[in-house]
């Protein structure tokens, strides 16, 4: 089995590729990528290392795939395990919701004893409100497919960096 469970919920496509990108920075033999309709809460559970990524969709909503699997998560035990978040959003036409979807994973790991890792800085991002800011950063990778497409790769693979030493 592979060391890290990548696991992505995507509507339009945008999650799917940046978590395309994000195997690449980590290298498809060490992270395996899984789609997270369709995955049972066994495969879910046999990871200690996971890497998580949702858009936010309605306003301020988790990705509809992540919120029929969230049920689940009362059949995983989280505790010990590291996890590390990224969120696709629009900052300037849902700038009060932006990445919601990546906090409300956020409140559901914490909550059961995860360990989240890989927070973000807030700087380069314009909007008045994100449920996914804890203590002043970012829970997770923030990403934005719609206005700042182009510093995607360079933001992954800043985080990856971050990140991979923690989850290996
Ligand atoms: C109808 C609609 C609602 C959206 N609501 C939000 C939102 O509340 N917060 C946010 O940050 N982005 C919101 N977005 C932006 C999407 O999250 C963004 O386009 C994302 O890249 C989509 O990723 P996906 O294709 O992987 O689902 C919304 C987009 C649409 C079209």
């Amino acid at each position: 089995m592979k060391r890290i469970g990548l696991f992505w919920g995507s509507q339009t496509g945008n999650t799917e590729l940046a978590a395309t990108l994000i195997v690449e920075a980590i290298g498809s033999d060490i992270v395996q990528s899984y789609d997270i309709r369709g995955v049972d809460s066994g495969t879910f559970g046999s990871y200690d290392s996971l890497i998580l990524g949702t858009s936010t969709w309605g306003a301020g909503e988790l990705q509809d795939d992540w919120d029929s699997f969230l049920p689940q998560f009362d059949a995983i035990d989280f505790i010990g395990k590291k996890v590390a978040l990224f969120g696709l959003g629009d900052q300037l036409g849902y700038g009060d919701y932006f990445l919601d979807g990546m906090g409300i994973l956020y409140e559901n790991l914490i909550g059961r004893g995860a360990k989240v890792t890989g927070s973000w800085s807030v700087d380069g991002y314009e909007h008045s409100y994100s449920r996914a800011i804890q203590y002043g950063a970012f829970v997770g990778l923030a990403l934005d497919a719609d206005n700042q497409n182009h510093l995607t790769p360079v933001r992954i693979k800043q985080w990856v960096d971050q990140i991979l030493p923690i989850l290996l």
